[in-house]
């Protein structure tokens, strides 16, 4: 992997972006950096508190000036926040500082994972099945914007991170050929 590079993690709430950012940053020599980590650091909130005292709006705001901040550095795998992506902004951002890997994975797999969770204001309440496909419904096109993608299901964060080094090597070998 070249080093200097950042990688940058994005996909739909649960695809594991925190968990196997954390592992791809060790195993590539690499600082780890979350978004919504970052938010809570500045802010002295929880994601959870921001969205209940202030609204998505301001969550959005801050969610943008903390990926700002982040891009400033090299060599990072950042995590970032599910919705970044709705941000034409944010997605022209994270494609100009580094290389950004989709993380996927079906509704239905998303479901299990954060049901018990109540971290996440935009998948609460009786309704939350309904809302997560909702969401997902709206978020897939914009999600496929993105060249480079690795699907989570059924893997282990180990597997995710294999195949994510496999993916941007071959991507660096092309970039090669192609000159
Ligand atoms: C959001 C995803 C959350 C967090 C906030 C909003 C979204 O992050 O930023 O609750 O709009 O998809 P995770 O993707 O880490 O759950």
């Amino acid at each position: 992997m070249r080093a200097g590079k950042n990688i940058i993690l994005v996909g739909f709430m649960g695809t594991g972006k925190s968990t196997v950012g954390r592992l791809l940053a060790k195993k590539l020599q690499k600082e780890f950096y979350d978004t919504d980590a970052e938010v809570e650091r500045v802010t002295g909130l929880s994601v959870k508190e921001i969205f209940r005292r202030y609204g998505e709006v301001r969550f959005r705001s801050e969610e943008k000036a903390a990926l700002k901040r982040l891009l400033q550095g090299d060599n990072r795998v950042i995590a970032t926040g599910g919705g970044i992506v709705l941000d034409p902004e944010n997605r022209e951002l994270m494609q100009a500082r580094g290389v950004v890997v989709c993380l996927t994975a079906t509704p239905e797999e998303i479901y299990r994972r954060v049901k018990n969770n109540d971290d996440r204001p935009l998948l609460q309440g009786v309704d939350a099945w309904e809302k997560l496909l909702r969401l997902w419904e709206e978020r897939r096109p914009i999600y496929s914007l993105f060249p480079l993608q690795v699907k989570t299901d059924g893997k282990s964060r180990e597997e995710v991170v294999a195949e994510i080094i496999a993916l941007l090597s071959s991507q660096e070998k092309e970039e090669e050929l192609e000159g």
